[in-house]
């Protein structure tokens, strides 16, 4: 990634200088290790940032335009704080636009700002580069106009850019972790209360490693919607069984499942056995990690794809070679799918000494039968959203 130094140079070729507030800000993407499609019911997440980040500098305007400058795609962008409107092309302005949108919603007073970002966050492969582009563009907005906004508001206010303005239905997970991650932490979040607590994860033998597939598929969004749905279903139908207040599968237990499951449609009958087991492992996971009980953990992780293969449905041929050649490997103690599914990432726990035998094999092995070389990217639990200078 390019330095500040180099970034400040480019900025300045761009923008004519304000004399205004100026800054450089980060944001990271993130990995999931273990609660996959728990968040929008309510349930429980662990997700850890990863190294991989967007940095943008800015600059304050004494006006209402916004100027930016991608140097992912170098097209150039101006709106202004008074009309936004999604866009239909440069699409990735929508998230800009929604969350400053979000942030005049909620009341706070926004001038305008020239803008630059680079990222070296895949797209579209689950490891929420969009999410990483929302926080940074908050906490740049935030700050160049000296508003002091909470990281955990700041998450909301972003989570809310993509479901209003972009336009999908995410839960809260990468919002979340992309603004209160932190070093050698993974982040479990309760997705009702919004509480979290930061579980330690620094042990020197074993290393988090992502796999690539290189593959997206397109049918992530209305997928991703129908699941939605069919938990919804799944929710109502234990509302009317349980003589309690039940406001999401979050609520239900393993036991209360499975007396009534023969009663529910079959596939949403699966649908709910993902979520209510999945929360299970996430607690359980926890515990595990809290006590250095590592390959417990990896056991969960491989119990949780099975899960999201067989009963949710959300993996594909490509994310299933990548955790059955992995968990062949030696030192692999869990392999896993990641994020929202249909191609993108898989997340890995190996034993340090053997990661090189791993990437290796990895790699010939995929291509072989792919074609595709995978992507492998290590990452500990990196730090979430932060100021790199203000001046
Ligand atoms: C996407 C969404 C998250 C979460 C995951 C699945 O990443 O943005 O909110 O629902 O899918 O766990």
């Amino acid at each position: 990634m390019q330095d500040l130094n180099k970034l400040w140079k480019i900025f300045n070729e761009k923008f004519t200088d304000t004399g205004l507030v100026k800054g450089a800000f980060s944001a990271p993407g993130r990995v999931n290790l273990i609660g996959e499609h728990t968040d929008y019911n309510e349930g429980f997440v662990l997700p850890i940032a990863i190294r991989k980040k967007i940095i943008m500098l800015g600059q304050l305007r004494n006006d209402r335009l916004v100027q930016v400058f991608d140097l992912v795609y170098k097209t150039k962008i101006k709106f202004s704080l008074d009309a936004l409107t999604p866009l239909k092309k440069d699409t990735w302005v929508n998230y800009l636009m929604g969350v400053v949108d979000e942030i005049q919603k909620a009341g706070y007073p926004l001038q305008g700002a020239n803008l630059i970002f680079t990222s070296n966050i895949p797209q579209r492969v689950g490891l929420s580069s969009s999410a990483a582009l929302e926080v940074v563009t908050a906490l740049t907005m935030a700050k160049l106009n000296l508003l002091e906004i909470k990281p955990v508001e700041m998450a909301h206010l972003c989570r809310r850019a993509e479901n209003n303005f972009v336009g999908v239905a995410c839960g809260i997970m990468d919002q979340y972790v992309s603004c209160l991650g932190q070093k050698n932490y993974a982040l479990f979040i309760d997705c009702r209360s919004n509480d979290y607590d930061l579980i330690p994860f620094k042990d020197h033998n074993y290393q988090i490693v992502i796999c690539n597939s290189k593959v997206q598929r397109g049918l992530v969004n209305s997928e991703y919607n129908i699941r939605r749905e069919e938990c919804k279903m799944a929710t109502e139908f234990f509302k009317h069984k349980l003589n309690r207040e039940i406001r999401a599968l979050r609520d239900i237990t393993i036991d209360e499942y499975k007396k009534y499951q023969a009663q529910l449609p079959e596939v949403t009958a699966r649908r709910a056995r993902h979520v209510i087991s999945e929360n299970y492992r996430v607690q359980t996971g926890v515990q595990a990690l809290r006590m250095g009980n590592y390959s417990a953990f990896g056991q969960l992780m491989i119990e949780s794809h099975q899960s999201l293969k067989d009963d949710y449905e959300v993996s594909c041929i490509e994310l299933d070679l990548l955790v059955n050649l992995a968990l062949k490997q030696e030192g692999v103690l869990g392999a896993r799918m990641t994020g929202a599914g249909f191609g993108g990432c898989t997340v890995n726990l190996i034993e340090k000494n053997y990661l090189d035998a791993f990437k290796k094999k990895i790699k010939n092995e995929y291509k072989k039968i792919t074609g595709i070389i995978p992507d492998i990217y290590l990452t500990p639990p990196a730090e979430g959203a932060k100021v790199l200078e203000l001046r």
